[in-house]
């Protein structure tokens, strides 16, 4: 229910800034000096920044700016245009149907969070299990020259965007690999750190178990283990009060 719940709020905040631009510009139509494209582009411009404003991720930017066009265009687009969004959008949600695992991605706060842990673990060795764009991976690495961090994710377009990324911080002890969270051994990282879903969470734990050096650490973003107590909790002080759950192997 509470998932269900967390996937709705952002469409509502969508439909209300929508909603408000839209009102506006009914109501104030004789003043506003553009028409046509131009005042469905600023129509959709307000919306997001209205959407910004009730918290939005910046993710739901370029969405508010085409929703008016699309709306209003609906008739002339043309059919591959939507077997093309189809795509792309497979491309980057490539897990949410056989893993159950959506892209939602890890934010600053709780990156320098991790950063105190890595810290007090003196890892040297980390892994971001679906490392998603690339961003935990990439700040740790820059924050910790002597720690070799790693990324594995399996949805292409994610993939190709923190390749990317890494190209452009060229951070030598920073790497992606496409391969499944599945197929990576546990064994070689000191620190193994996931924010994926509920779904995996008991499989994701036995591997780790099995498969982690003693004394090393497991750590979930806002996903616990069921029936196992986490060794302790790093509250993180963000708008979406993440919770860290630390597993001593
Ligand atoms: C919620 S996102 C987290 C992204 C990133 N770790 C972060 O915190 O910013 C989960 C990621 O796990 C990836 N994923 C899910 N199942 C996977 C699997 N079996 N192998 C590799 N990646 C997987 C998804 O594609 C997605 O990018």
């Amino acid at each position: 229910m509470n998932s269900i719940r967390r996937q709705l709020i952002p469409w509502l905040k969508v439909l209300v800034s929508q909603g408000v631009v839209l009102a506006l510009v009914l109501w104030l139509r004789e003043s506003i000096p553009v028409d046509g494209p131009l005042l469905l582009v600023a129509q959709g411009l307000a919306a997001a920044l209205i959407g910004r404003l009730l918290g939005l991720s910046p993710f739901w930017i370029p969405i508010q700016i085409l929703l008016p066009l699309a709306a209003a265009y609906n008739a002339v687009v043309p059919a591959w245009a939507y077997l093309a969004a189809f795509i792309v959008c497979a491309l980057i949600y490539w897990n949410s149907a056989s893993e159950q695992v959506p892209l939602y991605l890890t934010n600053r706060r709780t990156w320098q969070a991790l950063d105190t842990v890595i810290s007090e673990q003196k890892a040297t060795s980390f892994v971001d299990l679906g490392s998603g764009m690339g961003g935990v991976v990439t700040f740790l690495a820059d924050a910790h020259p002597g720690l070799r961090a790693r990324g594995v994710e399996t949805a292409p377009l994610v993939f190709l965007a923190s390749r990317i990324r890494l190209m452009l911080r060229r951070l030598p002890n920073a790497e992606f690999a496409y391969r499944s969270i599945w197929d990576e051994d546990l064994s070689a990282h000191d620190v193994v750190y996931c924010f994926l879903s509920p779904v995996p969470m008991p499989r994701i734990f036995l591997k780790a178990k099995a498969e982690m050096r003693p004394g090393t650490l497991f750590v979930s973003n806002s996903f616990t283990v069921p029936d196992v107590e986490p060794d302790a909790v790093v509250e993180v002080d963000d708008t979406r009060k993440t919770r860290l759950y630390l597993y001593r192997i």
